[in-house]
């Protein structure tokens, strides 16, 4: 099957066309630039840059892939969770794309998309569903912070989420609060490299709490007040790296102890991690050991495909296609909070 998938959910405008399991293109256009100025997405930005983004960017995957309209076989696009304002524009494009080409058009969950894209590896890239295993899934970005379990393919449950920021957030959060710029957080992580993880001890909140659910406002408070308290450390720059260290260990230890003890009481032998925050160092790191002290075996998704993009779209829309999976009908709207049950 020859399908284009499109995502623009957040601050990626992205085109991937896939084809029986091989990633043929994956062409994401990022925003980050364009949003830096204001420290934070803007979505009426957002959706004006994706407006002027995605005939180009799907013009590019088609290219790539060396694919004419006419040789798709269908269609799939982010349906939610997202912003609703970026999302309508990758959802109203990918339907009368569909609708123009008569080809079925299917709306898919970006959240389910994450869970698949620790799956897509190689050069050039391709599903590697035959490794596939029950696994425990970690979704760490900017958005979204949660645990799934991953019984078998196309299945998952919920297992637990952030109540309040998300883990992303809260590396962007302490980064603006030391003074990084936008996106902080793989600034922080450069900087943690050199610093002392032990040197400051930060909350690590809920770690002992029986449930898989996160909390990050709080972590993000105390630094807040600590620096409030010390200012005279982000003048020097081996404390600022000490800082730095010490609050991706907190971000880390949590993220890495809730994502083990889920997987050993589910009795899975296998963790996945993906989302922008999966490129922290200091968390493949973790992960790598805490899987490899407890013989599990660890797939995070690669870097280009941790944060958002089309590819995971179209592999996962691909496999339900080909199980079944009815397309959605050609009228279907965006699904702005469309929760992973
Ligand atoms: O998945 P993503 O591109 O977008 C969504 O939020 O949906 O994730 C972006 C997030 C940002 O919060 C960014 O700071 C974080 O991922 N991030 C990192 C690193 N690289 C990206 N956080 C910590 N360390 C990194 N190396
Ligand atoms: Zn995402």
């Amino acid at each position: 099957m020859r399908l284009l998938a499109i995502e623009t959910s957040c601050d990626e405008t992205s085109a991937a066309v896939i084809c029986d399991g091989a990633v043929l293109s994956n062409v994401v256009s990022s925003q980050i630039k364009l949003h830096a100025e204001y420290g934070g997405v803007v979505p009426e930005l957002a959706s004006r840059e994706h407006l002027r983004n995605l005939l180009p960017v799907i013009r590019a995957a088609l290219n790539e892939a060396n694919l004419s309209n006419a040789q798709l076989d269908a269609v799939a696009v982010t349906q939610g969770p997202g912003l609703p304002a970026a999302l309508m524009v990758g959802f109203k494009g990918a339907q009368a794309f569909a609708f123009a080409l008569r080809r079925p058009f299917l709306g898919i969950n970006h959240h389910e998309a994450h869970l698949y894209s620790p799956w897509i590896t190689g050069q050039p890239p391709r599903a590697d569903f035959a490794a596939f295993q029950p696994n425990v899934s970690l979704i760490v970005s900017g958005g979204h912070t949660m645990l799934v379990h991953v019984p078998g393919e196309l299945k998952h449950r919920v297992l637990g989420a952030t109540i309040d920021d998300a883990a992303g957030e809260c590396f962007d959060k302490i980064a603006k609060l030391i003074g990084l710029p936008y996106p902080g957080g793989p600034e922080l992580d450069k900087l943690a490299a050199q610093g002392n993880p032990r040197a400051f001890d930060f909350p690590r909140p809920l770690l002992h709490e029986a449930n898989d659910n996160f909390s990050f406002s709080g972590l993000k408070t105390s630094v807040r007040y600590f620096v409030r308290d010390h200012p005279h450390l982000l003048e020097n720059g081996q404390s600022l790296r000490d800082l730095c260290a010490s609050t991706q260990a907190a971000i880390v230890q949590v993220l890495v102890t809730k994502t083990m003890r889920a997987a050993k009481r589910l009795g899975v032998r296998c963790v996945t991690a993906s989302g922008g925050v999966t490129c922290n160092s200091g968390l493949r790191n973790e992960l790598a050991a805490a899987c490899a002290k407890n013989g599990f075996t660890l797939r995070l998704a690669e870097k280009s495909l941790c944060t958002d993009n089309a590819a995971m779209i179209g592999i996962l829309a691909e496999r339900k296609l080909l199980a079944g999976h009815a397309p959605s009908p050609s009228d279907a709207e965006i699904n702005v909070g469309w929760a992973l049950a």
